[in-house]
């Protein structure tokens, strides 16, 4: 298996233009899976549940899954990436895995961090591993690094591979996920994304 990663900085409440990046981005890998970054459709600061409903979307339904889907069918390639995911009245913080075949994985992130609480609803358990050339992909999303069980867990159900899709502002994660990766005896794929995002005053440096 080829693994590789794709950092970006999403342009906040342009969910079509990113879109178009991932597609880019999945064309022209030579990756069996390509992660991207936490929230890579929407961008991250979000202070007002409205204006993230509005960029939010259904999983799979929606514009950007159905868009990547095509792509990954197109060039037999697997992507992992953040969505603001919309289910009825609810809004999560979830990762979808697409690939060729088989169904879209669509896992929503367990420890949301500081005031994503104020925007995003919390998450039951929900399918995260996926089967992505011979190997057993396990998915977690961002602050899921802090806690570790998370990678525990994904190892014992069987993960070789963990897709991590981020959006880091602290820099001890990078550190972590190394021993992250020893412990569990796992591969572990951490992508962030760059920039900066400013909204009501507050600026986060990623
Ligand atoms: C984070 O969970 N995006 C820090």
């Amino acid at each position: 298996m080829i693994a590789g990663f794709f950092q970006f900085s999403p342009v906040r409440a342009e969910p079509e233009g990113n879109a178009a990046r991932l597609e880019e981005a999945l064309r022209s890998t030579q990756a069996d899976l390509l992660v991207c970054p936490e929230l890579a459709t929407t961008g991250y600061l979000y202070r007002d549940k409205e204006a993230l409903r509005a960029v939010a979307e259904p999983v799979p339904s929606g514009p950007t899954v159905t868009r990547l889907a095509a792509a990954a069918r197109a060039t037999g390639r697997a992507i992992v990436f953040g969505i603001a995911e919309r289910a009825g009245e609810k809004i999560y913080n979830s990762a979808v895995l697409i690939q060729a075949d088989g169904p879209v994985v669509c896992y929503r992130k367990a420890h949301l961090f500081d005031t994503e609480t104020e925007v995003f609803d919390r998450a039951g358990a929900t399918p995260r591993h996926a089967r992505v050339a011979g190997a057993d992909v396990g998915i977690m999303v961002c602050f899921d690094w802090r806690f570790p069980e998370m990678a525990r867990v994904l190892a014992l159900e069987g993960a070789d591979v963990i897709a991590h899709p981020s959006n880091l502002v602290h820099p001890y994660c990078q550190d972590a996920m190394i021993t992250r990766s020893l412990e569990n005896r796992v591969f572990t794929i951490t992508a962030s994304r760059t920039g900066r995002e400013t909204v009501d005053g507050m600026t986060l440096a990623f």
